[in-house]
């Protein structure tokens, strides 16, 4: 009877735990909504993915991503906010050949360095755009581009567009703009 009880606050506070990290999730960034398969490929044709390059995730969600970038040669790196996300990434991709080349960090996207990028992949929500569109001109390097799922940056020229997928693309120019 008694592990029953334990049981059952062990259930009781992981739910209380998921409920909250989705909170937060929605509060700093957006709720978890993973890309669809056909969008990700889509996503990865246009991100123009070459051997070598340093791709990064904002919201990393379940990694799906991250994982069809290192297929194409990426080191993939992903910040995401839901620990569970996090854990279920680890161990969906635990001795995949994408685990090599990829690092997933429990992590506050807002705070990390993502000078390094190459490619940046972002599925946000549209009042997120304007604050993530400071931090990336600030950040990323000339030539850099931005990979959106469904939004628009305002008053940043479209790269390219699949508009029937809603992915819009964003190269960062030469003067930073
Ligand atoms: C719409 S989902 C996109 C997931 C994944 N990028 C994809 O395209 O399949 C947004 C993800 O961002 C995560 N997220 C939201 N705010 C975040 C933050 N401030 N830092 C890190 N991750 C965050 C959510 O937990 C969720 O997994």
């Amino acid at each position: 009877m008694t592990g029953l009880i334990v049981l059952f606050w062990i259930l009781q506070l992981g739910f209380a735990l998921l409920l909250f990290f989705l909170t937060i999730a929605f509060i700093t960034g957006a709720p978890f909504v993973p890309t669809a398969s056909n969008v990700s490929e889509k996503m990865i044709q246009m991100a123009e993915i070459k051997a070598g390059m340093t791709v990064i995730d904002l919201g990393s969600g379940d990694g799906r991503l991250l994982c069809l970038a290192v297929k194409k040669g990426a080191r993939a790196i992903g910040y995401e906010i839901n620990p569970f996300l996090v854990l279920y990434t680890k161990i969906k991709l635990f001795r995949t050949a994408c685990s090599r080349r990829l690092k997933i960090y429990w992590r506050n996207f807002w705070s990390a360095d993502v000078r390094n990028a190459d490619v940046i992949f972002v599925y946000l929500l549209p009042w997120r755009m304007e604050k993530l569109k400071k931090k990336l001109l600030s950040q990323l390097k000339p030539g850099a581009l931005v990979v959106s799922n469904s939004f628009i940056f305002r008053n940043w020229p479209i790269y390219k567009a699949d508009r029937i997928n809603h992915i819009y693309v964003f190269k960062i120019g030469e003067n930073k703009s």
